[in-house]
């Protein structure tokens, strides 16, 4: 399952979001599409060329997301399904996306939402697996480290989890990283992107910069500052929002962009390659079977999960601070479905 070559990968940020070629077709559905990232979502996925059929839940105001995303002139049908229609909306999806639950204000760790956001991943996950068990699904919905183990142990008690169809969301902190690194190299972030690896919260999230042409430069100072502005990017986003929610928009373009490659994968394409937070082999001897690395995305989902790679001591030292945090994260989300 492991492979270590340097595949194309879509952390190279591109011009454009979504390439033109669409070999296949696909119904894609949003649970959660509502809300501050579902809408911007909903809009973007509805411009993907790999969307045949956009399927748009949530509790509150989906057929109004529906009725307006649907004017936009490109090939997609798009439904909207109110509260009590979640079998409904679910019917036939390829790929499921889920932003649905509460987002942090100033002060709350992503952790503080597991009390709300546990028991909305696991009841959509349900779901899923009674309506759409081969359904791919994509967890945007905090805390990832945790919801992402809750939908595979859901799936599992169903007796329908295959391990090559979950993935957590983490294309935000990849996103950020070219962005940041882009701006202190004065070049594209085309030309600047960075793999990170570990989980979707402060020092879970392990930039590895040595491994980027651009980012083995940054030294020093500047190297603490550009970590810890990868690894807490999303507070800076809370923080400026002054208690009105966490990153939407940023956050809706990165998840089309993972779904997008996602798309390109299922449709046979070679070389997709993007982080992402799986089962894996990587940490599993360690208590750790989630771990976001490099993932070659196929017709099936994962196709290979990549090695990290050679670490700097630095990087090394980062990855010590994220595993027990990643391995309570993990637990809590297991014990949670268990109990
Ligand atoms: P929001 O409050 O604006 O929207 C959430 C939506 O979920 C609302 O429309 C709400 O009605 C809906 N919802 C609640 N329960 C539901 C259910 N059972 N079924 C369907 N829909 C339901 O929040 P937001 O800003 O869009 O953030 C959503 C989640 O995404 C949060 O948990 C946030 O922390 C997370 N997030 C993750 C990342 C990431 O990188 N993975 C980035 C940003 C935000
Ligand atoms: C992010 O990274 O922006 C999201 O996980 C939202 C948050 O709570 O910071």
């Amino acid at each position: 399952m492991l492979a270590r070559s340097a595949l194309r990968t879509i952390a190279t940020p591109s011009s454009r979001l979504f390439h033109q070629s669409a070999a296949r077709q696909t119904k894609v559905a949003v649970l959660g599409a509502g809300g501050g990232i579902g809408q911007p979502l909903s809009l973007l996925l509805k411009n993907d060329p790999l969307v045949t059929s956009l399927s748009l839940y949530d509790i509150r105001g989906a057929p109004g997301v529906a009725a307006d995303v649907s004017h936009v002139d490109t090939g997609s049908e798009v439904a909207g399904y109110a509260a009590d229609q979640l079998d409904q909306a679910l019917e036939g999806v390829k790929v499921v996306v889920i932003p649905a639950g509460v987002p942090r204000k100033p002060g709350m760790t992503r952790d503080d939402l597991f009390n709300t956001n546990a028991s909305i991943v696991r009841d959509l996950a349900a779901a899923i697996g009674r309506v759409a068990p081969t359904a791919h699904i994509l967890v945007i919905s905090n805390p990832v480290n945790s919801t992402v183990p809750i939908v595979a142990a859901t799936l599992e008690k169903a007796g329908v989890f295959d391990p090559k169809r979950l993935f957590g969301v983490t294309t935000l902190d990849v996103v950020r990283a070219a962005r940041f690194l882009a701006g202190l190299s004065s070049v594209s972030p085309a030309e600047s992107p960075v793999t990170v690896i570990g989980g979707h919260s402060g020092a879970t999230i392990v930039p590895l910069l040595s491994q980027s042409e651009y980012g083995k430069k940054i030294t020093g100072e500047a190297y603490e500052k550009l970590v810890n502005r990868i690894q807490f990017g999303g507070d800076e986003v809370v923080k400026a929002k002054d208690g009105a929610g966490s990153a939407t928009l940023s956050m809706a373009y990165a998840g089309a962009k993972f779904t997008h490659a996602l798309l390109r994968g299922l449709n046979g394409e070679k070389g997709v390659v993007t982080p992402t937070f799986v089962k894996s082999p990587l940490y599993a001897d360690q208590g750790i079977d989630f771990f976001s690395s490099n993932v070659e995305l196929g017709p099936n989902g994962v196709e290979k999960i990549h090695e990290i790679g050679p670490l700097t001591a630095e990087e090394q030292k980062l990855l010590e601070a994220c595993l027990p945090e990643l391995k309570k994260n993990i637990e809590k989300g297991k014990a949670f479905v268990a109990n």
